[in-house]
């Protein structure tokens, strides 16, 4: 058995409304909340960088865990926004932390399904060694995508989410957890330019290619409502459970249009489904462990509930996980 024993999360102060956008960018607040349901999104301070999101995060969950930073086994970091190229996050976690010298590790590059993939990965290393394992999905976004593009640049924001997992106790079960990828799609949401195929020149600098994310939205659209709720619909039945069973659906938190579709393909009641797209955007790796934070402590999660995640991301990537608080 995996637990989850404590939940954590952490938004930057700075809100970044839709008419604030409205004055950097050729948009408006009716086109932004019409499309994804975003009306603000929280950026970092100039001050800040992703370890300080990230360390807010873990500090929460510790704390919720009843746990400090030498019972902690292992560190798993999602991000797409790493603090610096190399090394790692999670690397930098635990010096910042003040961990022991344990075992710690990113998982880069998969997008917002990055940190269902992680607590999956989490989930193997506790079955074959009884760790502690603290589970981060965080991003910077904001100082990483291009402020000219409206067409991607409104869709984002910056926070953190964290949980702590170990063999027993806790306060959830993590019942299981299915993903899944089609590279065959890479192409769909990608940003080429930093890699081995196009190095970083002077003219890529110039030309602001290293902070152009090419999306084909509609594609985007597409995959995300198809992958979503058939991982979902999968997981449950997997797990002998019907959507009727699910109290909660905490889903990737890219934009509402997308929660709606999925919820609908679900048929689960819109009053069974976290949001949190409309304050804060897409967090990336970390919209689905914030969501679980939030709900968590807000008391929107009970004793007794089953509660479904499920996300997709760049790669292209879906997962989806089951817990039963
Ligand atoms: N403000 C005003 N107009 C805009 C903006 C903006 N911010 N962005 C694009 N437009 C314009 C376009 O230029 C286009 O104008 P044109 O018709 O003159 O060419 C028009 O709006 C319509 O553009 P579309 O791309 O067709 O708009 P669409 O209805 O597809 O909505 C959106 C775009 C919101 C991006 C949608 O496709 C979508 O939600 N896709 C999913 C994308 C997503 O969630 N990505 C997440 C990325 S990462 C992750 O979570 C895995």
């Amino acid at each position: 058995m995996t637990s989850v024993l404590g939940f954590g999360g952490y938004v930057p102060e700075r809100v970044m409304t839709n008419a604030d956008w409205a004055e950097v960018v050729d948009t408006t607040d009716e086109w932004i909340t019409t499309r994804t349901g975003i009306k603000e999104r929280r950026f970092a301070a100039d001050d800040q960088s992703t370890l300080d999101l990230a360390e807010e995060a873990a500090l929460v969950a510790m704390k919720d865990a009843g746990l400090g930073p030498d019972e902690i086994d292992e560190i798993i970091v999602a991000t797409d926004t790493p603090e610096v190229y190399t090394p790692d996050t999670a690397s930098l976690m635990q010096d910042r932390l003040g961990c022991r010298n344990i075992p710690t590790y990113d998982l880069g590059g998969s997008g917002c399904a990055g940190w269902i993939q992680a607590i999956d990965v989490a989930r193997s290393r506790i079955a074959f060694e009884p760790k502690r394992v603290l589970v981060v999905g965080v991003e910077l976004i904001s100082r990483l995508i291009s402020w000219e593009d409206r067409t991607t640049a409104v869709l984002f924001g910056d926070g953190a989410g964290a949980v702590v997992m170990a063999r027993e106790g806790g306060k959830a079960e993590l019942v299981d957890v299915i993903s899944g990828t089609d590279g065959s799609k890479a192409d769909i949401l990608t940003l080429q330019t930093g890699g081995t195929r196009h190095p970083f020149t002077v003219e890529s600098a110039a030309a602001g290619d290293h902070q152009r994310l090419d999306m084909d939205g509609q594609a985007v659209f597409r995959e995300a409502v198809r992958r979503m709720s058939s991982v979902t619909l999968e997981l449950l039945e997997r797990i002998g459970k019907g959507i009727e069973d699910v109290d909660l659906l905490v889903p990737h938190q890219a934009n509402k249009r997308i929660i709606d579709a999925v919820g609908h393909k679900l048929g689960i009641d819109e009053d069974r489904v976290f949001i949190n797209v409309d304050r804060y955007g897409n967090t990336g790796s970390a919209t689905v462990p914030l969501g679980l934070w939030e709900a968590h402590a807000g008391g929107q999660i009970r004793d007794g509930d089953l509660v479904m995640l499920t996300a997709f991301g760049a790669g292209f990537h879906w997962a989806s996980a089951a817990l039963q608080f």
